[in-house]
């Protein structure tokens, strides 16, 4: 006899994003498949899984029979926010090797604009002057990676690759999987990792750990004129640091693709702050299809006991 939980009923959970398309791939691999709205859920006993982007607080504990959660994103404090999230519930973000090498090119192709100098180039060619402005050997600039994850390790072996000095730091320490990376790890190591950095990519998780993490003493340790990658979240970076590191000179140059509130307020300094590049949450993606495909298989593994532990978050740890 076919077991109740065989194919999920899933609830689409979101306060901002409009997840009907993904919705309707999800129909299109598993037809028949029972899939709810927020806005009417129907019976919350027949709910199994839900698919979330930023879920209306407290909705996620009054589903009684539910399985799994599943994040759109690789990030979930957009769900972990939720106080009364039931913690007995496995929750899961996307792990995809095509989002990390999104995220690398992204890294990479800004780390090389400015230890090159190409923005300068470009004014140059404005000017019709021929100059060769220096740079640097890519061995003797190094950057430092602040969250060793999938995404933080796909960067690493992109620049090292073209013969940049990398560090990596992470909360745990880790076996050497990334060679020619000087590794680091746990909140005693910190000062180490981030001295004489010329550029800092953050790709950490927001938790309470790590909020803030972007600030003027950090900064400090950072090479003159450093430059300031933000990848990870918006709250990671306290604006008004970054505005007096800029105005002072310690940093450069700051690439920010998240922001606390997105879309990025029009009234945000940060839009004019001199030597910012801002980009729209835009770093690296996931398709669709792998959302689903991953949601499905992370639901079969989990009714039927077997181990996906390797996509599922560590709620104590909070990532
Ligand atoms: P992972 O969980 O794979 O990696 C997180 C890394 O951060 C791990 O190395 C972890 O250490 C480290 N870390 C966590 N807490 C601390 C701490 N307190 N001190 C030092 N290191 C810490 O995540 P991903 O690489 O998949 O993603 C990282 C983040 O990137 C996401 O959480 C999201 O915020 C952001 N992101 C941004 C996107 C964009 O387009 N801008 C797209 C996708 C994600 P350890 O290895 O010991 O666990
Ligand atoms: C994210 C994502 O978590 O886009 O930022 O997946």
């Amino acid at each position: 006899m076919a077991s109740r939980f065989e194919k999920p009923v899933i609830a689409f959970l979101s306060e901002e994003a409009d997840l009907q398309s993904l919705a309707k791939l999800y129909s299109d691999a598993s037809p028949g498949l029972d899939v709810r709205f927020a806005d009417n859920l129907g019976n919350l006993e027949e709910i199994t899984a839900a698919v979330c982007w930023f879920p209306p607080m407290g909705l996620l504990r009054k589903l009684p029979n539910l399985q799994m959660i599943q994040s759109v994103g690789a990030g979930i404090e957009h769900i972990v926010r939720d106080r009364d999230l039931p913690d007995h519930v496995p929750l899961f973000r996307v792990i995809d090797n095509e989002m990390a090498l999104g995220m690398a090119a992204y890294v990479t192709w800004a780390i090389v604009d400015h230890h090159r100098r190409f923005r300068e180039f470009a004014v140059l060619q404005q000017e019709k002057v021929w100059d060769e402005l220096q740079t640097s050997l890519p061995s003797k600039y190094i950057v430092g990676i602040a969250g060793f994850g999938t995404l933080g390790e796909a960067c690493a072996k992109s620049l090292s690759s073209m013969g940049y000095s990398v560090r990596g730091w992470s909360r745990r320490p880790k076996d050497d999987s990334a060679p020619g990376v000087e590794l680091f790890s746990g909140s005693g190591r910190v000062d180490s990792f981030l001295e004489g950095c010329n550029a800092l990519v953050c790709l950490l998780p927001l938790t309470d750990e790590t909020r803030g993490f972007l600030n003027y003493s950090t900064f400090e340790r950072l090479a003159d004129g450093a430059h300031v990658i933000n990848v990870g979240r918006g709250e990671h970076l306290v604006e008004e640091d970054l505005a007096s590191a800029l105005a002072a000179g310690k940093i450069g140059r700051a690439t920010l693709d998240t922001f606390s509130q997105e879309p990025l307020p029009k009234n945000s300094p940060l839009w004019t702050m001199g030597a910012t590049l801002v980009t729209p949450h835009i770093a690296t993606s996931t398709k669709f299809e792998t959302i689903v495909s991953q949601t499905l298989e992370n639901y079969t593994a989990t009714v039927s006991g077997a181990d996906r532990s390797n996509r599922q978050v560590d709620l104590k740890a909070g990532y």
